[in-house]
């Protein structure tokens, strides 16, 4: 007698490949900040300008429902629309979520996927300048009319975005404006007058 038949062995197998399957159809829950991008995508931003560059925006459509490479076909998980037609799709409509990811995590998530999702890595088929042209119009169904502010770190209005070489000044940990004087109003000696008041009985 066989210990163990190739019908059930392909059965064993069958049932493994099945935990995966239902872990990807997991709902859309709350608006979970993202984890950041790594050191090598930290830096990556936008080219400058392509926010606000309708031919760019335009050009990333193309590529986001397969016009361009019927390999790459963002649409037929992300819907056309940016309502998602596969279970677990990101829903890019929602502007609470999306506003939480950079321009710099979201290219690293296009070029590098998210682990044992569907969501696959794109580098080796979109070339960088694809990949931001494919964000710039995929922001445009929950963040339109919106640009990342890198220095701020926050989505803006376009055309109001700090220039990008602009040094904020870093606030002092009292709360002191960076030049080093006492910011107005701050009650420097009141604990001191206290302790005079004290002194003096006696
Ligand atoms: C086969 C289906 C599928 C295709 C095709 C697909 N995605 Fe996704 N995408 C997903 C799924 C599923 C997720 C959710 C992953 C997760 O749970 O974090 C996702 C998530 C994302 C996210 C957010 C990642 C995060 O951290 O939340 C971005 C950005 C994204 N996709 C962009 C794209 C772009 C751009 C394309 C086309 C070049 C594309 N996707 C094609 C299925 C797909």
């Amino acid at each position: 007698m066989k210990f163990m038949t190739l019908r059930n062995l392909a059965l064993f197998i069958g049932l493994a490949g099945m935990s995966t399957a239902v872990s990807a159809c997991v709902e859309e829950g709350p608006a979970v900040p993202p984890p950041p991008a790594p050191p090598e995508y930290a830096e990556k931003h936008m080219p400058e300008g392509w926010w606000a560059d309708e031919k760019i925006i335009e050009e990333g459509r193309q590529i986001f429902i397969g016009a361009e490479n019927i390999d790459v076909n963002c649409a037929s998980c992300h819907g056309k629309d940016g309502k998602p037609v596969k279970a677990g799709a990101r829903d890019f409509r929602s502007a609470e979520r999306m506003k939480l990811y950079s321009d710099s995590v979201w290219f690293w998530r296009v070029s590098e996927g998210v682990k044992n999702t569907k969501m696959k890595p794109w580098k080796t088929k979109l070339p960088e300048e694809d990949r931001w042209k494919v964000i710039a119009y995929e922001r445009t169904f929950g963040l339109k009319g919106k640009e990342y502010d890198i220095v701020k770190k926050e989505w803006v209005p376009v055309g109001t975005a700090l220039p990008r070489d602009t040094v904020l000044p870093t606030a002092a940990p009292d709360g002191a404006p960076a030049d080093g004087a006492p910011a107005e109003g701050t009650p420097t000696s009141a604990p001191a007058k206290a302790k005079e008041a004290k002194a003096g009985k006696g």
